[in-house]
């Protein structure tokens, strides 16, 4: 894991609430138009329901006989009819007609003080289908002008009880409704995000206290992460070569290294990680070995490789470290396929351990060692050049050439105060930013 930032967190969770506020009010006030819609329709479609029975009671006698309508004394009726329902608080009915099975009108009565009507006449008596399929009634809305018609079909019956004729009628809705039924809903959607305000309001406090508690218990966990770095790090380097300055001197040198070849950050922290545990297997081998004044014998270095797989096993066992595998498994290992512990060549060596062991062999060499003196820059850097191609990935010498002296001049045999605080902040930037 790494290092979490509260203040990005805290921008999340007020952009969560924000955002769940505004998409609770848009469904709340959706919701609420709906309803009151289907509430709006019900009432009409009642209202029509019980006319077009009354109207069909009034006139069934005059239904007997398909095809010989009297249509001066249905289109009396239908106008009684229409005078007395024609006002509604919701709106009115506008145009009520009378149809034979066949789809003929009979007759069409509406009202022409009615600002739309020619829309609205030119709406009716479009059936699609034949009426007499109409058991109930067939409701549709059709919006004209921007003002929602309910356009009702009813089928009428005669003496015998068999359909004879259809009735449909307009119904307009008030625009005053219509501006009530909006403002309802806004009134709705706004209360909604009031409460939602209220409850965060309420409950943020809580789980800001909860967010720093957890925050502070992560940046602990980081902290810790980071010394089991430092510290399994620091145990071989003592028996090693006396101090830390080693691992930190191939970090710096070779996140340098890494910067100049454009590596991503998580790839210069997974570098990080391994450069500072590159020799943890170390552990593993006996001082007479670690500490030989002079040259390895064969045998000795036999027993010095298995630094290596030593090493690889100790990271496998904890997950925040294992990153540093490539590095610890590879960094013995050569661009020709002459290096341990698999002899990986070229593009199979992890891009991070042929940086790192230019790092390495770069301080190694600049460095005292029990079996060696310090080299000059010059002598390493001859050493250096002769394994281009053999040793070392040619590309990431000529990167290393570039940036190599000011490297020597700033960091080699350093001990002091400086890497250790340098070390930190490339730590700050590549785990906490
Ligand atoms: P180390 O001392 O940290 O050296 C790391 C690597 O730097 C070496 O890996 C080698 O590639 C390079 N290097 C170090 N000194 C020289 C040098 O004088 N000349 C050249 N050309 N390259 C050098 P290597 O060889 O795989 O060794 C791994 C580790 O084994 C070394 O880590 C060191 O701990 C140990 N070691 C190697 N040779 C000797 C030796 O002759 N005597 C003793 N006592 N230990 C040795
Ligand atoms: C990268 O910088 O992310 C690429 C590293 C790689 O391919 O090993
Ligand atoms: C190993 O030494 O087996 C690890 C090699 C790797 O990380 O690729
Ligand atoms: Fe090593």
């Amino acid at each position: 894991m790494n290092f979490v930032d509260p203040g990005m967190i805290h921008k999340k969770l007020l952009f969560r609430i924000c955002s769940m506020g505004l998409i609770l009010a848009i469904v709340v006030g959706m919701g609420v138009w709906q309803m009151e819609k289907n509430k709006i329709g019900q009432g009409v479609l009642l209202n029509a329901k019980s006319g077009f029975k009354h109207f069909n009671n009034q006139i069934r006698p005059l239904l007997n006989h398909p095809g010989n309508f009297n249509r001066d004394l249905i289109r009396q009726q239908l106008v009684s009819m229409m005078g007395e329902r024609r006002v509604d608080q919701l709106g009115g009915f506008v145009s009520m007609g009378i149809y034979t099975l066949k789809g003929e009108l009979v007759t069409l009565v509406t009202d022409d003080g009615y600002d739309h009507m020619e829309l609205v006449r030119d709406k009716t008596g479009r059936l699609n289908e034949k009426i007499n399929t109409y058991k109930t009634m067939k409701f549709s809305v059709i919006q004209i002008k921007g003002i929602p018609h309910m356009q009702i079909f009813s089928s009428l019956g005669n003496d015998l009880g068999a359909p004879a004729a259809y009735g449909e009628t307009f119904f307009a809705l008030a625009p005053e409704t219509l501006k009530k039924v909006r403002s309802k809903a806004i009134k709705v959607a706004g209360a909604a995000v009031f409460i939602v305000i209220l409850t965060t309001g309420l409950l943020y406090p809580m789980v800001v206290t909860l967010l720093n508690h957890v925050s502070s218990l992560s940046a602990k966990l980081f902290q810790a992460n980071l010394e089991i770095l430092k510290v399994l790090g620091s145990a071989v380097a003592k028996r090693d070569t006396g101090t830390d300055s080693h691992n930190y001197r191939v970090t710096i040198i070779s996140v340098k290294l890494a910067e100049n070849l454009g590596l991503s950050k998580q790839m210069i922290q997974r570098l990080i990680k391994g450069a500072f545990l590159h020799d943890v297997g170390k552990i593993g081998i006996e001082d007479d070995i670690l500490q030989k004044p002079g040259r390895l014998t064969e045998d000795e270095f036999r027993v010095m490789k298995k630094h290596v797989p030593y090493g690889v096993d100790i990271v496998a066992k904890a997950e925040w470290i294992k990153e540093a595998i490539d590095i610890v498994g590879c960094h013995h290992e050569k661009y020709d396929g002459s290096g341990y512990c698999n002899g990986l060549k070229g593009e199979q060596i992890p891009k991070i351990a042929k940086i790192f062991s230019i790092a390495d062999v770069f301080d190694a060499l600049t460095s005292c060692r029990p079996y060696k003196e310090p080299f000059s820059f010059e002598k390493t850097m001859d050493i250096i050049r002769a394994g281009r191609g053999n040793h070392f990935d040619p590309a990431y010498v000529d990167a290393f050439e570039k940036i190599a002296f000011s490297l020597f001049e700033n960091y080699a045999t350093r001990e002091d105060n400086k890497i250790k605080t340098e070390l930190a902040a490339i730590i700050k930037e590549y785990f906490y930013t």
